[in-house]
């Protein structure tokens, strides 16, 4: 059987090219074990993901750690595989990562909140291909849920969108999610073109089995905000019956690349409705 074509009409769908989970001998999402292998607790999780790379995903992450932790909730965000690492004095900075520890305060070292770092910035599979790796899942995999174990509430960042291969097709971002049980927070675009990535990406994580927790429609430019605007959020809700539960605007203070987080946690605290998510 193909993975994915039970909750769409019209019979199966051509689906990743009708990569069969079975037939290959790997695990379907869908059918993935929740518990970790040792039966230790596992605190609340969400895996953030996006409609895309570069939708905002480690902006959101970030701001809503920092607003838990200001409430004194143990919130914590990891990024398990990072591509487009950044060299500097011999060493390789996980950007993601690093921002995280800036906005949200964080004290943890570096390797607790990412596994994976490679310097091209392409997808993590061939990151890890071009730099001589290999990234192993079931690592990932333990990575993530030491920390879900440590923490009350825990954010995975997912690498680009759903369907991005972390080790391979065979390991992608939807297995991450399905092997930790993890529901999806989705990022997306707040303009022309993102009712239908949101859309699909809803629908590709139903196929796999996952929850959708929530979609967040990030970098809304006041001078931007025109019928588009307005009304994706209406379509992507009736569409999807997932709700959109904030609207961020364009921070021009903020930069993941320049570690700048002005305003950030301020902005998202009265955007989003964080607490739905405790
Ligand atoms: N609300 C915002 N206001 C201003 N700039 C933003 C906002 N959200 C994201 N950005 C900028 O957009 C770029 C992409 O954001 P971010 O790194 O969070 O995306 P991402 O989805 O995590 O990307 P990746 O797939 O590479 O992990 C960064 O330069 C970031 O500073
Ligand atoms: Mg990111």
């Amino acid at each position: 059987m193909v993975w994915g074509h039970h909750l769409l009409p019209g019979g199966p769908l051509p689906f990743c090219g009708g990569f069969s989970y079975r037939e290959q001998g790997l695990q379907n999402p869908a059918t993935a074990q929740s518990s970790a292998p040792g039966g230790g607790l596992m605190g609340k999780g969400y895996l953030v993901t996006g409609t895309d790379t570069g939708v905002g995903k480690t902006v959101i992450t970030a701001a809503l750690v920092g607003v838990w932790r200001r409430r004194g909730i143990d919130a914590l965000a990891v990024k398990p595989v990072q591509s487009g690492a950044v060299m500097q004095d011999g060493q390789l900075i996980p950007e993601d990562a690093a921002f995280y520890r800036r906005a949200a305060g964080l004290s943890l070292p570096m390797d607790e909140l990412n596994l994976y770092r490679f310097e091209p910035a392409v997808s993590p599979h061939l990151a890890a291909q071009l730099s001589g790796e290999s990234i192993a899942p079931g690592r990932v995999v333990d990575f993530c849920r030491q920390a879900l174990q440590k923490h009350h509430l825990t954010l995975v960042e997912g690498a680009g969108g759903l369907c991005v291969p972390l080790s391979g097709p065979e390991f992608t971002v939807a297995h991450l999610a399905g092997e930790l049980s993890l529901p999806l927070l989705v990022v997306a675009r707040p303009g022309l073109g993102s009712i239908n990535h949101t859309v699909l990406t809803v629908a590709y994580a139903r196929n796999a089995g996952l929850a959708v927790a929530g979609i967040i429609i990030n970098g809304q430019k006041q001078e931007e905000a025109g019928p588009t605007e307005m009304n994706n959020p209406l379509v992507i809700e009736a569409m999807t019956g997932v709700r959109v539960l904030g609207i961020v605007p364009y921070l021009p203070a903020v930069s993941v690349e320049e570690g700048r987080t002005g305003g950030l946690l301020d902005a998202v605290e009265q955007a989003v409705a964080w607490r739905e998510l405790l």
